[in-house]
């Protein structure tokens, strides 16, 4: 199984205004551009599942259903403590299967068959575990969808195998912005540039991770 973690940050390593910021927000200002999200568009159709913390599920209000080469949409692997709002789009998008990772024993969710509780045990990363759950329900590839904490979680495990990462012409600047990755890592991360490109003035950077 690989991670891939997708992301588009600005030029000060932001990936959002605020934290409930939604893509079609950052790209009606102009972080991203047409060429991003066809980028991302296709990488779900390579993808068997997404994980992503639980501001960007309700920044978006649901997954996006793009159907993967298997004739599946990616299963959305959502982290939360809170939990989700049972008003969110999220709740209804019936061909999306929707994993909810919570340390919250208690926490509870629309009961429906694609919607799946899943318990992390006391640690204080839960990422080896997650990244188990997903090995054993056979998914190959796995798109890390941030934000920053998550990001955070993932790469302090060694579990990222590679960055997609489109730098947009933009520094945001602002005190709450989200960011790429959130300190602290106890040690710096690695990586090889596997390919550059451009698009109009967005670099796509295709990394590998120094294992
Ligand atoms: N530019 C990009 O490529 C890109 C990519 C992804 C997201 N974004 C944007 O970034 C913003 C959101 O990013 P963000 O960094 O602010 O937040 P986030 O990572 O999406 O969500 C943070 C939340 O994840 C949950 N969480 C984190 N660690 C957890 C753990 N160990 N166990 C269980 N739950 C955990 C918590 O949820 P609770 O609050 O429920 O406790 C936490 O508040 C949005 O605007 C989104 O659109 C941009």
């Amino acid at each position: 199984m690989r991670i891939i973690n997708v992301m588009a940050a600005s030029l000060d390593g932001k990936i959002a205004g605020h934290s409930l910021e939604s893509d079609r927000e950052r790209r009606a200002y102009g972080f991203t551009n047409q060429a991003d999200q066809d980028f991302v568009r296709h990488q779900l159709t390579t993808a068997d599942a997404v994980v992503t913390g639980a501001n960007s599920l309700r920044a978006s209000q649901g997954a996006w259903q793009i159907q993967n080469q298997k004739g599946r949409f990616p299963t959305w692997v959502v982290l939360t403590r809170s939990g989700l709002d049972p008003a969110l789009r999220f709740w209804g998008q019936d061909g999306v299967d929707k994993w909810i990772v919570t340390p919250d024993p208690h926490l509870s969710i629309p009961v429906a068959p694609n919607n799946r509780l899943i318990v992390t045990p006391p640690a204080d990363n839960p990422a080896p575990f997650i990244a188990k759950q997903l090995k054993d329900a056979g998914f190959e590839r796995v798109l890390l969808f941030g934000g920053g904490g998550v990001n955070r979680l993932f790469y302090e495990a060694g579990l990222v195998d590679e960055l997609m990462l489109t730098l947009c012409p933009l520094m945001l600047g602002t005190p709450n912005a989200s960011n790429l990755l959130l300190p602290p890592l106890t040690r710096p991360v690695f990586f090889r540039l596997e390919s550059s490109n451009q698009n109009e003035n967005l670099v796509f950077l295709h990394y590998t991770v120094h294992k």
